[in-house]
């Protein structure tokens, strides 16, 4: 399978993916990390693996649209089979999303339909929710709306601040993004007539994350 990742800050979960093909955890290929920010360390990371890093600033461009076509442009030209947004914070243009349904993923740092867009965890805990977590989901042109694959629970302790719950979520949405890539690249998890699919049946709920980084299908108690 190969992977195009789209990042625009620290990479962590791009180095979880490179990490899991490393340990033959992921039958995949990195082919190309794109990034809105030419000082990304996920671009580093990308490069200190020798895979193609490709900065595109917005600057110059005269709308969301154009700089979409342009960066789509150079994403299809590695021949992705997926594109993974791992921590990439812009919006796309519906044009660009449509072209790809069922070929772009994102990871959010919520359990979706939960706390869409930004700061989630402050939401969760001004929420007063007792579970958190993160989810991997196909991108449709809803922000953060598209139907969710797999999501990894996270409770919330009394004492979390969003430093410390933000943490906690990141230790598992690396193993919740290379489960659910892991899921893909064997055909387990499909995109089929406008939705997920998983072992080829329609997927009525997310898969849920164990102890043991397996995606599974009972929710846990
Ligand atoms: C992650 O929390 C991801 O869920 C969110 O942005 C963050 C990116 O982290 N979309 P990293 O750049 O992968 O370390």
């Amino acid at each position: 399978m190969r992977l195009a990742v789209l990042a625009s800050g620290r990479g962590s979960n791009l180095l979880a993916i490179l990490d899991a093909i490393t340990r033959g955890e992921l039958d995949a290929q990195v082919v190309g990390v794109f990034s809105d920010k030419a000082d990304a360390p996920a671009l580093a990371h990308a490069r200190d693996a020798g895979v193609e890093a490709r900065p595109l600033s917005p600057r110059g461009f005269a709308s969301r649209s154009e700089f979409d076509e342009h960066l789509f442009s150079l994403v299809d030209a590695v021949q992705p089979d997926l594109i993974v947004c791992a921590g990439y914070m812009r919006l796309i243009s519906d044009a660009a999303v449509a072209a790809r349904i069922g070929r772009m993923i994102n990871i959010h740092p919520s359990l979706l339909p939960e706390f869409k867009g930004l700061r989630t965890h402050q939401q969760a805990l001004d929420a007063g929710v007792r579970m958190h977590g993160a989810s991997v989901h196909y991108v449709t042109p809803e922000l953060d709306g598209g139907p969710v694959i797999a999501q990894a629970r996270v409770a919330i302790e009394a004492d979390d601040d969003v430093a410390r719950l933000a943490e906690r979520v990141l230790q598992r949405e690396h193993p919740l993004l290379v489960a659910t890539l892991r899921e893909i690249s064997t055909g387990r998890i499909t995109w089929e007539s406008g939705g997920v699919h998983y072992g080829r049946r329609p997927l009525h709920a997310p898969l849920q994350l164990d102890d043991c980084n397996r995606l599974i299908q009972d929710f846990p108690a």
